[in-house]
């Protein structure tokens, strides 16, 4: 009966992470997958996560309402759109979510059923992965706008324009919040001005991914800036919000879809429609994350914490940027490599060949995706030389 059913190829973030869990070479080092790692290359479990979890012991394990825990779901749209959002609540629904991932495809499979049909979503090229995955298994076609100039190691934003300008009116664009994956290299505000004027001259609907708020630049109302822009500009918009970076809650599926419509009278039944198919697809969603979540944003003091250990993985990585910086030309690694400090958030965007990346797993077990992308979370002061040492020997590949 099943003989017949294919392999499916390898996932280009997560089958990295799994070559570099089966490696046994003592010298191996991950930088594949978007993942915080202390100084010692470690996991983190954030101290404010851990105080949330001790005040958590106990709680009941029943079901949450479809749509998620209702503070949660406020805490979520506030952390994002912040004051821009007071006075403006009953125009927007939001529904608690499996992380980003799941916030992406419930809201992939909204414009499915209730936008146009033939609406395309266009994501960045490059993006994340999986914003293609999720269009096709959601049956939305997918397109691609210009983002980055491979040459130059920035922003293609005259490409960028000019794919929104050319896009038929009324198509989707994803857009993500700050830190943008894999590039590290986000538009400037002056920039995202001029993408909000395109957008609303064209009918353009702004479907914001966050995955990385507080990532950016530490600050979470800087990092939030686009996101409340486009609101503040009066767009009908989708946002996407994932813990598993900022609150370290990986595994535990944390996350929100956020629609904003011009109609109050829509949301009621936006929400229906949204817990219908929740409903249909896992029931209700997981407890443990955004109860975290929850207590940690309404609790002053382990706010205030979580705020300061954002603060503190940020500035890490910021860190051993430069120092990966350093070390290249400390070693006179031909070509230019100041994109490691230009970029921000989680990733650099090395510009590293598929040859020369496959040689650096080869022979250094440095996992680093195909594509050039490297989590700088996954360095450190003592594997940042090493590495160096790697990209040396391999830019003569
Ligand atoms: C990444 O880009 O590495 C992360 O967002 C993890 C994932 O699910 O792909």
């Amino acid at each position: 009966l099943f003989t017949n059913v294919p392999l499916a190829p390898v996932d280009p973030i997560i089958g990295v992470s799994q070559a570099y869990k089966a490696d046994p070479s003592p010298n191996k080092v991950d930088v594949s997958v978007g993942a915080y790692r202390d100084e010692q290359a470690k996991p983190y479990v954030l101290k404010c996560v851990r105080a949330a979890e001790e005040r958590l012991l106990g709680a009941t394990k029943e079901y949450l309402p479809i749509d998620g825990i209702p503070e949660f779901n406020l805490a979520s749209a506030q952390l994002l759109y912040g004051k821009a959002m007071n006075g403006q609540e009953k125009r927007m629904v939001t529904v608690q979510t499996l992380s980003g991932t799941g916030a992406v495809r419930l809201g992939v499979i909204f414009i499915r059923k209730y936008l146009p049909a033939g609406t395309t979503v266009y994501a960045s090229r490059p993006t994340w992965v999986n914003h293609h995955n999720i269009c096709k298994e959601s049956g939305v076609p997918s397109a691609e706008y210009t983002y980055y100039d491979n040459k130059n190691n920035c922003l293609n934003f005259e490409g960028m324009i000019a794919d929104m300008r050319a896009a038929p009116n009324g198509s989707v664009f994803i857009l993500h919040l700050c830190a943008h994956n894999p590039t590290g290299c986000d538009p400037s505000k002056e920039q995202w001005g001029i993408i909000a004027d395109v957008m609303a001259e064209k009918k353009h609907i702004p479907f914001v991914d966050c995955a990385y708020q507080g990532y950016a630049s530490g600050d979470l109302d800087n990092d939030a800036y686009s996101a409340r822009l486009f609101f503040e500009r009066g767009f009908e918009m989708f946002s996407a919000q994932s813990y598993s970076k900022n609150f370290g809650l990986y595994g535990e599926r944390a996350g929100a879809l956020t629609i904003v419509s011009h109609s109050e009278a829509a949301i009621p039944k936006m929400l229906s429609q949204l817990k219908m198919d929740i409903r249909a697809m896992y029931s209700s969603p997981p407890t443990h994350g955004a109860r975290l979540v929850a207590t940690v944003l309404g609790d002053p003091a382990l706010r205030a914490l979580w705020i300061d250990e954002l603060k503190q993985m940020s500035g890490r990585i910021l860190r051993v940027r430069k120092e990966l910086y350093d070390a290249l030309v400390a070693r006179n690694v031909p070509g230019d490599w100041s994109h490691i400090v230009k970029q921000i958030g989680m990733f650099t965007y090395t510009g590293l060949s598929p040859a020369q990346v496959e040689y650096i797993v080869k022979k250094y077990h440095i996992y680093l995706l195909a594509s050039g992308r490297v989590s700088i979370a996954g360095l450190n002061s003592k594997s940042v030389p090493y590495f160096a040492d790697a990209i040396a020997d391999a830019v003569k590949v």
